[in-house]
């Protein structure tokens, strides 16, 4: 038997150690590995801009947050929120909230100081159960509370970007999404793992007006 003291590493730390974006986020000291994420998702689609106020929906760790904050700036406005607790990030305000609650969207506008937001970002993902029918359920729960969020406090013309898993109902929310906004892509960034299933819808130009009329509002109400 060796002498060595070092505690056996499992295969999947040896993955995250593999992992070219999991080593950056802690060279650069950002929060996670979705930092990264949504600065592809910038770089494509030019989302923040200084002086937007952006709402980070299911925010922590923080790595969106943090850099939407370097976008967006001192004249602009971050407010993140998650149902878990988020350790504070300079220029970002925190709410903790469980955003399938019927009151998350009147606690955030209240927040807000019933100020509307110019982008709203979500990398929710709910815990798996691996339960097919529950799992899907509670995606859908997800994905039914950010439309209403953005019910709420989206500001018309605004935009919306959020992580969505590919099962067969993708097909709503992306008829939603162009029922909603404008125009409605879906992109997969590199740095998401090959092996997950997550991609990001990203609308822009929001129609208000037709959102008590949208596929999903007609199904859940
Ligand atoms: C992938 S993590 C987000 C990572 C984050 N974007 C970052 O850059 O660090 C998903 C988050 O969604 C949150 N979440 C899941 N269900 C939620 C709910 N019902 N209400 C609020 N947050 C929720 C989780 O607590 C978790 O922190």
């Amino acid at each position: 038997m060796s002498g060595s003291s070092k505690r056996p590493v499992s295969k999947w730390q040896r993955f995250r150690q593999k992992d070219v974006f999991v080593r950056d986020a802690s060279r650069l000291g950002v929060r996670s590995r979705s930092f990264f994420k949504l600065e592809e998702l910038d770089q494509q689609f030019k989302l923040l801009k200084s002086g937007m106020t952006v709402l980070d929906l299911g925010a922590s760790p923080g790595g969106w947050s943090q850099y939407a904050q370097s976008k967006v700036g001192n004249k602009g406005m971050v407010l993140a929120t998650d149902i878990l607790s988020m350790q504070p990030i300079s220029g970002v305000q925190f709410v903790q909230c469980d955003l399938a609650g019927n009151d998350a969207p009147m606690r955030l506008f209240d927040h807000l100081q019933q100020r509307k937001v110019d982008l709203v970002l979500s990398d929710m993902a709910p815990n798996i159960t691996g339960n097919a029918t529950i799992d899907s359920r509670n995606y859908f729960d997800l994905y039914t509370a950010i439309f209403k969020v953005c019910e709420v406090v989206l500001i018309e013309s605004g935009s919306l970007a959020f992580k969505f898993f590919q099962t067969e109902e993708t097909s709503i929310l992306k008829q939603n999404c162009k029922f909603l906004f404008d125009t409605c892509k879906i992109y997969k960034p590199q740095s998401s793992r090959s092996t997950s299933q997550e991609s990001y819808m990203v609308s822009r130009n929001y129609h208000p007006q037709n959102m008590a009329e949208s596929p999903l509002a007609l199904r859940f109400t």
